[in-house]
């Protein structure tokens, strides 16, 4: 993760996944125990002590993955006064960047087809123009589209936003390291959804400022 909040993430992941393997194995014992059970109660109808606890139980069981499940949806749903704001808009196959609390900067983000990548580029991940974003500041991105729907997805950051022809969504993050955060369209758009990659540059604010005013 590059996120506090895709942190969050791989912690509910791992919380979850821990309750999974528990209930797993519990009942594969259990199952497989059937095999060499011998006793035999002839005049066994009914136990409605064992049937209450193992219908609640499961019940409490469930509300530990249900409660941290839904700090966590809250929690990505919040936003901590942005300092900056990116609009990303979707096109059938290339992303657009505003930014316009600024300089009114905006231009397309393109891939760059395999036959004119450089040798340490990515192979249908790298485009032409990146987003540049200060690290260590919380940013909004809002989310919309041209054509069709389209998803603006960056797995490092936990983000993931449908982009709607006609709606205006928003989600926000805060990227706690430099370096170059790769993403992908995920939503089924079109011939060449494969084809439309996001690439954020993360640097420190003060190189932020500056490519910001030289643009
Ligand atoms: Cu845009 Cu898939």
């Amino acid at each position: 993760s590059a996120s506090p909040l895709m942190q969050q993430l791989i912690f509910f992941h791992d919380h979850a996944l821990l309750i999974l393997v528990m209930i797993t194995v519990l009942v594969g014992y259990l199952m497989f125990m059937l095999f060499f059970n011998n006793y035999v109660n002839r005049f066994l109808l009914h136990g409605q002590l064992i049937e209450m606890i193992w219908t609640i139980l499961p019940a409490i069981i469930l509300l530990f993955i249900a409660f941290p499940s839904l700090r966590l949806l809250y929690l990505l749903d919040e936003i901590n006064e942005p300092s900056v704001t990116l609009k990303s808009i979707g096109h059938q196959w290339y992303w657009s960047y505003e930014y316009s609390d600024f300089n009114n900067i905006e231009f397309d983000s393109y891939m760059i087809p395999t036959n004119e990548l450089s040798t340490d580029g990515f192979r249908l991940l790298d485009v032409d123009n990146r987003i540049v974003l200060p690290m260590n500041s919380q940013i909004r991105i809002l989310v919309t589209a041209a054509d069709v729907i389209h998803s603006w997805t960056i797995p490092a950051l936990g983000v993931k936003v449908d982009g709607t022809p006609g709606r205006l969504n928003q989600t926000n993050f805060f990227m706690n390291r430099p370096g170059l955060f790769y993403g992908q369209c995920s939503e089924i758009c079109g011939a060449n959804h494969s084809f439309m990659p996001i690439v954020i540059e993360s640097v420190p604010t003060n190189y932020f400022i500056k490519w910001i005013s030289n643009n």
